[in-house]
């Protein structure tokens, strides 16, 4: 046989293909709100901050930040159904100014303005994020995660959390 029948995949397009798994693997889960409240609390987020929710789905954390800790935010989220709804509450809670939905990508996003950046993604997903967030975010930039840890990252500090309806979460604070 004068070739192999069996091609070797390029680095490249593995990860190409892995990314394309995680697009549709990191479904919509959304953070019960007392959790919510606590990652802002445990990222000291104030109305000097401009936050990033990675995944935003309804767009809870962002309209939170605005609405209870006085911060800027901006929800990325790929699912435009979800984007439309957290456009809608957005609106109706009259934030608009400091609150903004985009459907993109979160691999593609810049992240180089955000002060504060949410995840509540799989460790898998935290770890292709990690050398995007460390190469965009500003010193002293914070990232909180849920459940999951950016692999290879010390975190600040970590927290036990219950939701409203007493289960448990860990939070993991990082500071850039
Ligand atoms: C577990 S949910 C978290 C939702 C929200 N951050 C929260 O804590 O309530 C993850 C979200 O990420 C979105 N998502 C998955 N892959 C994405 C990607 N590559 N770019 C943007 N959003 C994505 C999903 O549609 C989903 O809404």
């Amino acid at each position: 046989m004068p070739f192999s029948l069996f091609r070797r995949r390029s680095p490249a397009s593995a990860l190409e293909e892995a990314l394309k798994e995680m697009r549709t693997a990191a479904f919509f889960a959304p953070t019960p709100w007392a959790v919510c409240r606590q990652m802002l609390e445990l990222a000291n987020v104030g109305p000097g901050d401009l936050l990033y929710d990675l995944g935003s789905g309804d767009g809870r954390i962002p309209i939170m930040a605005a609405q209870e800790f006085g911060a800027s935010a901006v929800g990325i989220e790929l699912d435009e159904k979800l984007r439309r709804h957290a456009e809608e509450k957005t609106r109706e809670y009259g934030l608009n100014e400091r609150v903004a939905f985009r459907s993109e990508d979160f691999f593609k996003t810049d992240l180089h303005k955000a002060t504060v950046v949410t995840l509540y993604l799989l460790t898998q997903v935290n770890g292709y994020l990690g050398p995007r967030m460390a190469s965009h975010l500003a010193k002293g930039a914070r990232v909180v995660s849920l459940d999951y840890e950016v692999p290879g990252w010390r975190p600040e500090k970590t927290a036990d959390v219950k939701s409203e309806g007493n289960v448990e979460y860990k939070l993991f604070l990082y500071r850039r």
